[in-house]
């Protein structure tokens, strides 16, 4: 078992993870919390897998809201919301969010403004739940107008992940999950490279059982950077590495195209040949990042998304951060944040990505 200490609101709380840590989950939630009373959510394809047998273990009621995106919204809260009435919720009792990153966005909001604000804890069931949504503390539902426009920074008070779960994710959806990973590694080579040289190829044809390393790594990496900028002004900013035009190839398909890390996957290698471009990274240096995001190929196509239509969506991401798009480019070692990119020189990296096969090798790129 290893236990990662996260920002909790008023003190550090438990991340734990170990494959098979489900089976343990009363001994660890009331090691954490105390005895308490317990309401499970998870989602219609978690709740058979996953879900009944948490809330068994836990002598607790469970509520099953739809699977995917889709159901992230107010309606959904609601629904959790009348659930714990139903059953007479008290602020001491806790709510417990089995499924992806979906499920614990919207049990998190849940918990932040049922009775101003219960106890909750996250069970992440997805690679990108494990290293990504179930750190830091952002919860939040989507609006027609916008992905998380609602929202609430409301930390769980405890996190257990069970790699082993991964063994029935969907091969793209973990695949999907890596970029994260990857990017964490580019963020934070010394913590990540060695852990992603091991284990990543395995993972990524299927072998999920090789996932907890990376999963620890990579949870590691977003844990430290989370904590010295809880609230999302300065350091946090090196999360954003491939999201910028990540964000923008979702935005521009309708975020039917993509998964989400599949986008950024390609944001990654855009970064990549920028940081090479401005000199912070040697060719090889810059291959060797390429060839590690290999493994998540076949990427979906983009060479049919023109630039301008994600220079509209890069430039409105501007406007909402004050007039400048902040990339973040890889550098030896770490990251730079805020580089100064022209929309030229991106337009022109965007075409070079454009020629290279989805299904790689992208080492070409330099
Ligand atoms: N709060 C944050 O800081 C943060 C960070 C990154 C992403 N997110 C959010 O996370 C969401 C995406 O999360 P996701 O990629 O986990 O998607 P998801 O929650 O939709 O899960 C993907 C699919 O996999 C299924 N699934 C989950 N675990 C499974 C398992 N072990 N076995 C079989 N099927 C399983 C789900 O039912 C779903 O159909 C987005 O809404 C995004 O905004 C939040
Ligand atoms: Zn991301």
């Amino acid at each position: 078992m290893t236990t990662i200490e996260l920002c909790g609101r008023g003190g550090t709380v438990p991340y734990h993870i170990a494959d098979g840590a489900l089976v343990g989950i009363q001994r660890l939630l009331h090691s954490a919390l105390g005895t308490r009373r317990y309401f499970v959510v998870s989602d219609a394809t978690v709740a058979p897998l996953y879900g009944q047998d948490v809330a068994r273990r836990l002598g607790a009621e469970l509520c099953t809201v739809p699977a995917g995106e889709g159901s992230k919204r107010w309606a959904s809260v609601e629904a959790i919301a009348r659930f714990l009435f139903a059953h007479h919720v008290e602020r001491d009792d806790v709510l417990v969010g089995i499924g992806g990153g979906v499920v614990t966005d919207m049990v998190g909001f849940a918990a932040a403004v049922t009775l101003r604000g219960i106890p909750w804890v996250a069970v992440p069931t997805t690679l990108l739940g494990m290293v990504d949504a179930a750190i830091g503390g952002k919860t939040g539902i989507d609006l027609d107008l916008g992905k998380n426009l609602i929202g609430a920074f409301w930390a769980p008070d405890a996190v257990v992940a069970d790699p082993l779960v991964l063994l029935t994710l969907d091969q793209r959806q973990l695949r999907a999950g890596l970029a994260e990973v990857v990017k964490s590694a580019m963020i934070s080579p010394s913590a990540l490279e060695g852990v992603l040289d091991r284990a990543l190829e395995s993972v990524a044809h299927g072998d999920a059982l090789r996932a907890t390393e990376l999963v620890v790594g990579a949870a590691r990496v977003k844990a430290e950077i989370v904590a010295l900028d809880e609230r999302e002004s300065g350091p946090r900013e090196a999360l954003n590495l491939g999201h910028t035009l990540g964000h923008a190839l979702e935005s521009a398909t309708s975020y039917q195209r993509f998964l989400h890390g599949e986008a950024v996957a390609w944001g990654l290698l855009a970064a990549l040949r920028l940081a090479r471009n401005h000199g912070l990274l040697a060719t090889a240096e810059a291959q060797a990042w390429a060839a590690r995001v290999l493994p998540l190929a076949p990427l979906p196509p983009i060479a049919d998304v023109g630039w301008e239509q994600l220079a509209s969506f890069i430039a409105r991401d501007k406007k909402r951060r004050g007039g400048s798009v902040r990339w973040v480019l890889p550098r030896l070692g770490g990251v730079v944040l805020g580089a100064e990119v022209s929309d030229d020189e991106a337009a022109r990296v965007y075409g070079e990505l454009c020629t290279l096969s989805p299904e790689g090798p992208f080492t070409s790129l330099f």
